[in-house]
């Protein structure tokens, strides 16, 4: 059976982590889909909050596990059994961050443990859950970039 680990802090989700976790979906038996909970990076949703709106999101998906990760991600993914981490490249701009993260983890896993990218839809390219952060903390309108439940949770922490 084919597995892969999908990480990230999904603060919140948004269209661009779906159109990824959809492809994956229709490419690995199992796709675990692990929410970091890591207060070090102060996220505005609680690790609860981040979980249900995946879950809410994801419900057509019938190989998706959505669970929390604490501490390295190469001792969850060895919990887990899984040699396959996921992650999503939108442009240049995170490449090296994410070149360097894959390198970091395939070293300090012994070699065990290997990444793939799967380079975002050309429509989600300029989406990130900073920028949906940043226009939800103003009032703005996020409904192009998050799908309405997740636009609700945001207007509720701002108060709009
Ligand atoms: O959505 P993000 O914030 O870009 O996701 C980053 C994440 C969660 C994948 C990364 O920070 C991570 O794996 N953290 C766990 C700690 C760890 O294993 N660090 C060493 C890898 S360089």
């Amino acid at each position: 059976m084919s597995s892969i680990i999908y990480p990230g802090s999904f603060d919140p989700v948004t269209y661009g982590h779906i159109d990824i976790i959809k492809r994956a979906s229709k490419n690995y038996d199992l796709v675990y889909v692990s929410v970091l909970d890591n207060n070090k990076k102060s996220p505005l949703f609680t690790v609860e909050e981040r979980v249900k709106m995946l879950k809410d999101v994801t419900g057509d998906f019938d190989n998706i596990i959505i669970e929390t990760f604490g501490g390295l991600l190469i001792d969850y993914a060895k919990e887990k059994n899984v040699h396959m981490i996921l992650r999503g490249l939108r442009a240049l701009t995170d490449f090296e961050y994410e070149l360097h993260m894959a390198q970091t983890n395939y070293l300090i896993s012994g070699g065990t443990l290997e990444t793939v990218f799967l380079p975002t839809d050309l429509e989600y390219s300029y989406l990130s859950s900073t920028t949906v952060r940043e226009i939800a903390s103003f009032k703005g309108d996020v409904s192009k970039f998050v799908p309405d439940c997740v636009a609700q949770s945001l207007y509720k922490k701002f108060g709009y």
